[in-house]
This record gives structure tokens, C-alpha cells and sequence, in this order.
């Protein structure tokens, strides 16, 4: 196997000027073929575009006036005090583009104040991922074939300190991306899901990331087996994947603890709306205080606004993870982080917003649709 890796640094170059900057330079860092897999949407990319329109589209109003001199990015959520409203997302196989990979996420989520969604299919165990990140840590699940297999990862992930569990609905099968097709992307066999490697037909046998779906994705939990673990979970269980209003209120009914508003980065079905166009009717189903997070075409600041003032309670962040992975490693994401959270803080003051309460309270006039 070639080394993929093209390169990486220890530093953050100077002309990182916004958290978005990222995205520019990963291809400098990323062999083409993984860039393709990790920056494509599903089919022809049309809901990836959506993703980014949605935001695009719309200004914030900024106002006058208001006094943000205590203004503060820090929200209550599960009962987690968080310092502020962006969580990684969890990315599967990140030793893709850093051979520390989500140890380095770790690192990076620990020294940020930041929650990490480390996923089912991470290639570090969720053992090791535990031991490097912070105390804001949730661990993203994936149905299992056989069901012990997803109670062992549910009672791993509990004994390690995971905080939260996430369960992922959308994506038990995805269509296929046309750029990472063309681009002839294929896992190469030195990426793993370490976490899965012990309940394999044999332990012997490594999983190789290309047979994940047919061997361990086919499943899709029934409501059942979703109510049980929700029940038998001792940690707050969420579902991440949903885009229409009465998913939303069932699983809210089924006892979840909160809802992503998630197309998946655009990676599931080509022509799903974009998250942010579901959540205002999302939101108004469930209510004001069940907690709503979201996902799909976050890149700024600004962005992370925008979703709060639709009914957001938290963000979290897909491809801009990687690609700050990419480039610098720990570092890397730490400045990504930061960025982000310095441009929140920035659209905040500007348009008169002093805490995450003041911008979803905002009348609709903070935030309008662009003619
Ligand atoms: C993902 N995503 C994802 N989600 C999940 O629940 N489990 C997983 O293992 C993965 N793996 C994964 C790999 C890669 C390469 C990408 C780009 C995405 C989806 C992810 O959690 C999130 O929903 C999207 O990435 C959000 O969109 P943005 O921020 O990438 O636009």
C-alpha cells in the first residue's frame, strides 16, 4: 500500500485567515482519491450543494444597541455545561488522513472544551479515543448485525466514559458517490474499524472497511430494539439522521434525549433537503425544549448562528474536522475549533446577541431570507 498521506505539519500555516480556510488547503494534504470520498456527497452532489445554499442564502440582521459585554457562548445540554455549541461530528476511518487520526481529534476536542462524537467505525478504538479526549465525549453507535454485538459496543463505550451515546438512523445504506467512484477510491487495508475487530466472525480476521455494509451495516434496528437501549442505556441517547418532523416527535415519544438534524454531510440519498431547511418545522413540532442539534454544511461562525436562530441548540462539525486533521493534525483541529468559535462569538456581537438563549429568542427579524 502507497502512503497516502502527503503530508502534514506542526504548525498552522499563516494563510489560515477563517475555519473555512481548512477546506482550500486539504487538497494540498489529501491523496485526490480520499479527498473525493471525504469532500463528494452522495450521487451527483446536488444535496451537498443544498447543504451550502442554505446557509448561504440566508443574512443575519444585525442590531444596535444591546449591551454583549457578558456575552458568553456557553449553553446547558443533557445537563452537560458546555463552554460552547460545537461538537465534532463523528467521522469514521480518520487515520485516513492523519496517521494519528481520532487520537489526535482527541487531543484537539480536550484542549478546546469541546465534545467529540467519536464513531462506531473509528479507526482507533473507542477505548484508546477515551483515554486522549476531555470529559465532553459521546460515542456514536451503529446498529450491529447481531444485537449483542451492539450491546457490547453500548457497554464498552459507557465503561470508558462516554457521556452521551448517538445513535446513527440514516445511513444503513448510502448511494454511492460519483466523485469518489470516478476518482477509483477504495479502502485501503492499513485503515480499520478498530472497534469492531473483536466481534468479527473471528478475531483473527480484520475487518476491512469495504465489506462494513454487507457484513455489519445491514441492520437497521427496529423500534423495539431502539426502545430497549434507549431504556437500558444509563446515558442519554440521541438519534442522529432525521430530516422530517414526525420522525422527529416519534423518537422524541420512544424516550430519546434529543434529535440531530442530520443529512449526513449530503452522503446518504442525492436529493434530500438540506438539515437546515428541516429544522424551523423540526423545532416547532418538538417544542422549545427538547434538545435539537444539527449538522450538514457548516463552515463558519456564522453558519453556527444561523442554525441556533432556526431552533439549533448545538452544531456539530463534519468535512472541516478532517480537513484541519489533514493539515495539522491536533493542532489543526484545535485552530479549526477556535476559529469557529472566535467567529460565533463575533456574529453574536454584531448582531446583538449576548448568550445562545438571546439568538434563539431572537425575533425573526435577526435572521431573513435574502431576496
Ligand atoms: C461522516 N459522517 C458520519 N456520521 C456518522 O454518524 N458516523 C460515521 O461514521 C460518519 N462518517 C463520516 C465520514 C466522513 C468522511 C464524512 C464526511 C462524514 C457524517 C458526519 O457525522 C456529519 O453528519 C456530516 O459530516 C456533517 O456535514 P459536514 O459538516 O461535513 O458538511
Amino acid at each position: 500500500e502507497s502512503i497516502k498521506i502527503l503530508k502534514t505539519l506542526n504548525y498552522i500555516p499563516p494563510d489560515i485567515m477563517c475555519a473555512q480556510d481548512y477546506e482550500l488547503l486539504a487538497p494540498d494534504f489529501i491523496a485526490p482519491d480520499r479527498f473525493a470520498y471525504i469532500a463528494g456527497g452522495s450521487g451527483h452532489d446536488a444535496t451537498l450543494r443544498h447543504n451550502r445554499t442554505s446557509f448561504s442564502d440566508l443574512s443575519v440582521v444585525p442590531r444596535v444597541l444591546r449591551n454583549v459585554e457578558q456575552g458568553s457562548t456557553t449553553t446547558d445540554l443533557l445537563g452537560q455545561q458546555l463552554q460552547h455549541p460545537i461538537l465534532l461530528a463523528p467521522v469514521a476511518y480518520q487515520t485516513l488522513v492523519h496517521p494519528d487520526g481520532e487520537i489526535a481529534t482527541a487531543y484537539a476536542a480536550r484542549s478546546t472544551d469541546s465534545c467529540m462524537v467519536a464513531s462506531t467505525l473509528s479507526s482507533k478504538t473507542l477505548e484508546d479515543i477515551a483515554e486522549h479526549a476531555g470529559p465532553e465525549r459521546w460515542f456514536q453507535l451503529y446498529f450491529q448485525p447481531d444485537f449483542n454485538d451492539t450491546k457490547k459496543l453500548l457497554n464498552r463505550s459507557v465503561a470508558t466514559g462516554y457521556r452521551a451515546i448517538v445513535v446513527t438512523l440514516d445511513a444503513a445504506v448510502q448511494q454511492p458517490s460519483r466523485r469518489a467512484l470516478s476518482a477509483n477510491f477504495s479502502f485501503p487495508d492499513d485503515v480499520q474499524a478498530a472497534n469492531l475487530m473483536a466481534q468479527g466472525p473471528s478475531t483473527a480476521d480484520p475487518i476491512n472497511p469495504r465489506h462494513i455494509f454487507k457484513r455489519y451495516m445491514q441492520n437497521v434496528p427496529t423500534r423495539e430494539q431502539l426502545a430497549w437501549l434507549i431504556e437500558q442505556s444509563p446515558v442519554p441517547v440521541l438519534i442522529k439522521g432525521v430530516l422530517h418532523q414526525d420522525d422527529a416527535l416519534e423518537l422524541k415519544a420512544l424516550g430519546a434525549a434529543g434529535v440531530i438534524v442530520s443529512n449526513h454531510g449530503g452522503r446518504t440519498l442525492d436529493g434530500v433537503p438540506a438539515s437546515l431547511a428541516m429544522l424551523p418545522s423540526i423545532r416547532a413540532a418538538v417544542g422549545d425544549d427538547f434538545p435539537l442539534l444539527l449538522d450538514s454544511g457548516i463552515r463558519s461562525g456564522g453558519d453556527i448562528f444561523k442554525a441556533i436562530a432556526l431552533g439549533a441548540d448545538a452544531v456539530l462539525i463534519g468535512r472541516l474536522q478532517v480537513y484541519a486533521l489533514s493539515v495539522a493534525g491536533a493542532l489543526g483541529v484545535a485552530h479549526m475549533l477556535k476559529l469557529l468559535r472566535e467567529e460565533l462569538e463575533l456574529t453574536m456581537a454584531v448582531a446583538g446577541c449576548s448568550s445562545l438563549d438571546d439568538i434563539k429568542t431572537a425575533d425573526m427579524n435577526r435572521v431573513l431570507l435574502t431576496p
